[in-house]
């Protein structure tokens, strides 16, 4: 059941949801107000895009109402603010040894998960790791089962440069892995969805960003992929990620203890422009 409603007091029958229904099921009922058939209440996508777009907030769907979205009257960052973010975002591989505040990391996750799905399946798991004695042990259990791998001669080809970090660690606790991050998040969504990999990597992106714009470091980390979902997959069992999840990525992050003064250059897009 959608709950489709539509306030008849404040509905001013201008027909903007009816036209930017992504699935085409709004129409205009005999009696002038936007309706949805029950038989296509399937077909909904379920994005809200009529709550969002009804200039009165006169549609509640799902049981939502509009009076408990955000407002968007010029709220959006102004694109030279967007733009400093983007190009001033960095890789974070120094860590003040702090937890984040709880309140801050939940809200990162709950903002990232506004990121958009394919179908809107909105499938993406968040693995979470949000102590740092947890990632110390997660970072322990890793670094003995690459000594074991490497020992046994079961790094697989190509992969041997693990046991360079290994031993960085074990002789000068350098943890070339986890960069003594706090905290690791984890993508993961179901196989059967429309795009789990890029779910996941879409909805990391948004994380990194809103995390780096609250003053929190991030790191893409496919060391720790390699190592968790190709190398060892008990880890990866034991972290709780479902077998019939794509694993999308890993992200260390915290709070930074470097500071970068101004952003990189990256010269000229590489841009075709087809015919
Ligand atoms: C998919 C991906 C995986 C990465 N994996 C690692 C990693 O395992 N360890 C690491 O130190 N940096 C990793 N990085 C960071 C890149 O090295 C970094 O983005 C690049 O050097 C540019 O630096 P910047 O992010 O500060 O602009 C990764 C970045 C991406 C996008």
């Amino acid at each position: 059941m959608l709950h489709f409603e539509v306030n008849k007091e404040s509905c001013t029958q201008c027909g903007m949801c009816v036209a930017d229904c992504p699935a085409r099921i709004i129409v205009m009922a005999k009696d002038g107000f936007p309706s949805i058939a029950v038989e296509k209440e399937s077909i909904c996508y379920r994005c809200e895009h009529c709550l969002a777009i009804c200039p009165g907030g006169s549609i509640s769907i799902l049981g939502l109402k509009a009076s408990d979205s955000l407002p968007l009257d010029g709220g959006y960052p102004d694109p030279v603010e967007l733009e400093t973010l983007i190009k001033g975002r960095r890789s974070v591989r120094s860590y003040k040894s702090e937890n984040l505040d709880p309140a801050l990391f939940q809200q990162l996750l709950d903002v990232a998960w506004h990121a958009p799905t394919g179908v809107n399946s909105r499938q993406v798991r968040f693995t979470v790791l949000d102590d740092k004695e947890k990632v110390a042990e997660l970072r322990d259990e890793v670094m003995a089962g690459l000594v074991r791998l490497a020992k046994e001669g079961m790094l697989p080809k190509g992969k041997e440069f693990y046991t360079r970090f290994v031993d960085l660690w074990e002789k000068h606790k350098v943890d070339i892995l986890f960069r003594h991050a706090p905290h690791l998040l984890i993508t993961s969504a179901p196989k059967h969805v429309a795009c789990p990999t890029q779910d996941c990597l879409i909805a990391m992106s948004y994380f990194e960003l809103y995390a780096q714009s609250n003053g929190v470091g991030t790191l893409w980390n496919g060391l720790a992929k390699g190592a968790i979902n190709d190398l060892l997959p008990e880890t990866r069992e034991r972290l709780g990620i479902p077998d019939d999840h794509v694993f999308g990525y890993v992200m260390s992050f915290g709070m930074p203890a470097v500071h970068y003064a101004r952003t990189v250059q990256h010269r000229e897009a590489i841009i075709h422009r087809a015919l």
